[in-house]
């Protein structure tokens, strides 16, 4: 099997798909609009520690599985415990992963797409703020738009993948993901130039925030696994097409250093504005969708910005969900010897349905007194989630991280010695960190982890 399998073209062109997977919505979508929720400062601080200590280590130890095992991630577990093994159930968690978290992530992708045509049609450029912050809202609860454009955007991603992951969408993050960089680079010196500016710094970097709880320390943790694509084998995917000679420490590094830059840019580029038009922090998912369209509206040149900006947010969510489209789609390729393209269309259509009612969360047209009710009368007791916000928390909060310690506790006690070492420094200048690293993975990551999970159930 080992022979038919593609790779990229280099390390460069890995580093670049698996940071067009990291780098998505997470980034500029989530992190800010979490972060305005959990009230800044120790959130993000926390969030940089989960970064380092967790989440760095897990990528190495995912892109060691993939590029030794040259396989999928069922089929890598199974290579290394000699198959029927409980540890291929955390393979399979990750492939149930990448139905749930496609089905909603292809939500506000579709939101980008739909920002993307509203400000070439109509143009933000004439509109008071209110009026914008109005347009989020309408958006959200218009069924008809949710899931046009879902299955719009679920429809690119399934030619893609289809198509195989390499040529295209290399080719395409090579020219998207600098532009999308260099565009927030300009909207920072806008940003620096608000009024809101040293507030919004400060809500940024200062740790004095009482909003801090348990589930915000969660929802860090989760977030940091989310935003690197971790937990659920998407690197041990994307790292099996890896050369076995590349070097993966100072590629891991490299990856995460480039989304955790997207993420703070874009907290600096969007509180300002926030701060400035006095919009409230903590107001959610429209974050984004808010303030760019008013920064724009204000700028000159920002009726050409603001398609450029949503039609780059589309691309960077893509990139994302073409990966997780990937993980479903190779477990069915190798393991249940699926044609590519029959896998590929069946199990974007899956998630296709399995993303209705997330489209319909924030609705109330459709059904009368409103499907959200009824989701958040079903799921939501104490905090009121609708399906959305459930799959979201679902995903993020538990599933990724409980999969990231299957692998980290795997690497670390379960893969032979000589197999972990030899892999961690071939090709590596860095490999004076290995011990550092087995450390972290060994004790750090389980601890850190069960903590956190045994506080969300309150038994510490
Ligand atoms: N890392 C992506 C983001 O931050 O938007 C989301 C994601 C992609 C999560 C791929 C998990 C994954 F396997």
């Amino acid at each position: 099997m080992a022979k038919e399998r593609g790779h990229w073209a280099s390390r460069f062109g890995f580093i670049l798909a698996a940071a067009g997977s990291a780098v998505g919505l997470g980034n500029i979508w989530k992190f800010p609009y979490i972060t305005g929720e959990n009230g800044g400062g120790w959130f993000v601080l926390i969030y940089l520690g989960c970064i380092a200590l967790i989440g760095l280590p897990i990528m190495m130890a995912e892109v060691l599985i993939g590029r030794s095992s040259q396989l999928s991630p069922v089929g890598a577990f199974r290579k290394f415990t000699h198959g029927g093994s409980p540890w291929m159930g955390v393979g399979w968690l990750g492939v149930l992963a990448a139905f749930v978290i496609l089905s909603y992530y292809s939500i506000v992708a579709g939101w980008a797409m739909h920002y993307t045509w509203l400000s070439i049609s109509t143009g933000f450029t004439e509109m008071e703020s209110d009026a914008i912050s109005a347009t989020f809202g309408s958006v959200y609860a218009n069924p008809w738009i949710n899931i046009g454009w879902h299955g719009a955007f679920m429809a690119i991603t399934i030619a893609i993948v289809a198509k195989g992951v390499r040529g295209g969408i290399e080719l395409a993050s090579r020219i998207l993901m600098p532009v999308l960089f260099i565009l927030l680079l300009i909207l920072l010196i806008y940003s620096t130039t608000r009024d809101g500016f040293g507030e919004a710094f400060k809500f940024i970097f200062m740790p004095d925030s009482t909003k801090l709880s348990g589930a915000s320390v969660l929802e860090a943790l989760g977030h940091s696994f989310f935003t690197l694509s971790l937990g659920m084998g998407a690197m041990i995917t994307y790292g099996s097409y890896l050369h076995k000679k590349e070097d993966l420490v100072s590629a891991s590094i490299t990856i995460a250093f480039l989304d955790t830059a997207v993420a703070l840019l874009a907290c600096l580029v969007l509180f300002p504005i926030i701060f400035t038009v006095g919009m409230d922090p903590a107001a959610g998912p429209g974050l984004v969708f808010v303030s760019i369209p008013i920064a724009f509206s204000q700028m000159t040149g920002g009726a050409l910005l603001a398609p450029l900006f949503f039609l780059l947010l589309t691309f960077a969510a893509l990139t994302s969900a073409i990966s997780l489209l990937e993980v479903a789609v190779s477990y069915f390729v190798d393991e249940i010897k699926i044609p590519r393209l029959v896998a590929t269309i069946m199990t974007g259509f899956v998630i296709f349905i399995f993303g209705i009612p997330s489209a319909l969360s924030g609705g109330t047209a459709l059904f009368g007194s409103g499907f959200a009710d009824m989701t958040q009368s079903i799921f939501g007791e104490g905090d009121g989630k609708n399906w959305f916000d459930l799959f979201d928390y679902l995903a993020s909060n538990w599933m990724l991280p409980l999969g990231g310690l299957g692998i980290a506790v795997f690497v670390a006690w379960r893969m032979g010695d000589a197999a972990r070492e030899e892999g961690f420094k071939t090709s590596s200048q860095l490999g004076k960190l290995y011990w550092w690293w087995v450390f972290l993975l060994r004790y750090i990551v389980p601890i850190g982890v069960l903590a956190v999970f045994l506080h969300a159930i309150g038994i510490i």
